[in-house]
């Protein structure tokens, strides 16, 4: 079987190094894919909005199955295409990429369906936003409506904050379309968890948790990034959590997308607040976790084509997912000065460190050749330093200790991934 991965980030080198793991599949491409997704898979230079250049590709070189990675597309219709063109794709069509790709259909989903979520006014006129928050509590959550890299939530400590972000969102349209609506969230206190999904249309199935370090600097200061590190599994979640979200949260959120007539194929990633009243729904995407995937993929024991052909098929239900009983966790290599401005194309060595190591991955998120054929970066985040262990401290131990095989100039990471293992 030949496979085509649209995207080029950690979380596309982390589906392709699974992809590699089936017997059935003879062939991958990624595109565009990055430096080190090169070593498991023929990368492509065609972007992931280029959906016609893609199917063309697709049929030229008789890809029988294509996995698409990021939200953009997703968000965009790449599915839609696929399908048109009679090509075998795994990822939800626009009409349920939705559930990523407007908060506003998100909560209304939630609301309609009794999904527990933090409660929310939705508006499209800044005026009304306005004289909203100047009766409401705070902190208060504001969340343009459409994709924003993961940046257009804003939490406004104060009535001034809450409208210097009306102005960012709605006004001055920072996020672009995205700003045109706007939710407005009660603050939510808890611990966050990643959940990760299987989905044929009606059957979900639960991958291990994981959790994300969304802030830029130790001690969950600074801003908001894609994501700085992860662990997997959460020791926060439990089996009562667990049961709680089986019961309320996953089935129920499939259920509602099919009562819609929206049925999801795919993967639904859970982003959870375990709050003193229990789980709730924080924000749906519609793809794997980045770096969620990085931690959450290597601990499968599935086959992921097979996984990835139930769900198209319809028949997840057969399927036994099943994760290694250890654990791993991924700490980014960052550049300095992400997530605002930095440096790219400088080189890094010591990757071939790597090689050959069943229990240590480095996963590239921003990387690519030079002119002379060296390795060099080419993002914010670069690397997805990845250990597994026995446990969650062994885990984290020796990602630590791999972090520093590699360098590059402006080499930049937290130093507290997985701390919070600690108080578990
Ligand atoms: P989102 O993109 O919706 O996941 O939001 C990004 C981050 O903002 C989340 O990971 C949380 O840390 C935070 N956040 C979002 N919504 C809330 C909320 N209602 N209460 C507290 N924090 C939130
Ligand atoms: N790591 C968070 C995300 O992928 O959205």
């Amino acid at each position: 079987m030949k496979v085509l991965v649209v995207g080029g980030g950690g979380r596309e080198h982390a589906i392709c190094a699974s992809v590699k793991k089936s017997e059935k599949v003879e062939k991958i491409y990624c595109a565009p894919g990055n430096a080190g997704i090169s070593q498991v898979a023929e990368c492509v230079p065609i972007g992931a909005m280029e959906f016609d250049k893609l199917v063309s590709f697709s049929k030229e070189n008789g890809v029988d199955f294509a996995i698409i990675g990021m939200d953009d597309p997703l968000v965009g219709g790449i599915v839609d295409k696929f399908e048109e063109a009679g090509i075998r794709v795994f990822g939800p069509r626009k009409n349920a990429a939705i559930l990523e790709g407007s908060k506003a259909f998100s909560k209304d989903l939630m609301k309609k369906y009794n999904i527990p979520t933090a409660d929310y006014e939705t508006f499209s006129d800044p005026d009304a936003a306005l004289a909203y928050l100047r009766t409401a509590k705070f902190p208060i959550v504001l969340k343009a409506d459409g994709l924003a890299l993961g940046k257009g939530v804003l939490i406004c400590g104060s009535l001034e904050e809450a409208e210097a972000g009306v102005k960012e969102i709605m006004q001055d349209k920072k996020f672009g379309d995205a700003g045109n609506s706007m939710v407005v969230e009660e603050f939510l206190r808890g611990r966050e968890v990643s959940v990760l999904s299987f989905v044929d249309g009606k059957t979900i199935k639960i991958m291990s948790s994981a959790q994300d370090h969304k802030r830029a600097m130790d001690g969950d200061k600074g801003l908001n990034t894609g994501g700085m590190g992860t662990f997997s599994p959460s020791p926060f979640y439990t089996k009562e959590v667990d049961e709680f979200c089986r019961k309320y949260i996953y089935q129920p959120t499939v259920d509602a997308m099919a009562a819609e007539g929206r049925p999801f194929v795919g993967v639904i990633f859970f982003g959870l607040m375990l709050t003193e009243d229990g789980p709730r729904v924080l924000e749906y995407n519609a793809r794997f976790g980045d770096p969620e995937a990085q931690v959450v993929l290597p601990r499968m024991k599935n086959d992921i084509i097979e996984v990835m052909e139930a769900c198209v098929d319809g028949r997840l239900d057969e399927t036994n997912l099943e994760f290694c009983d250890n654990a791993a966790v991924c700490v980014v290599l960052a550049s300095d000065g992400y997530p605002v401005s930095y440096d790219k194309g400088l080189p890094i060595e010591g990757l071939e460190a790597f090689d050959g190591k069943d229990d240590y991955f480095c996963f590239h998120a921003g990387t690519k050749f030079d002119e002379n054929g060296n390795i060099v970066t080419n993002g914010g985040r670069v690397l997805g330093v990845t250990a597994t262990g026995n446990d969650l401290v062994e885990a984290r131990k020796k990602a630590y200790e791999a972090t520093d095989w590699v360098s590059f100039s402006n080499k930049y990471m937290r130093h507290d991934i997985g701390k919070a293992i600690d108080e578990a």
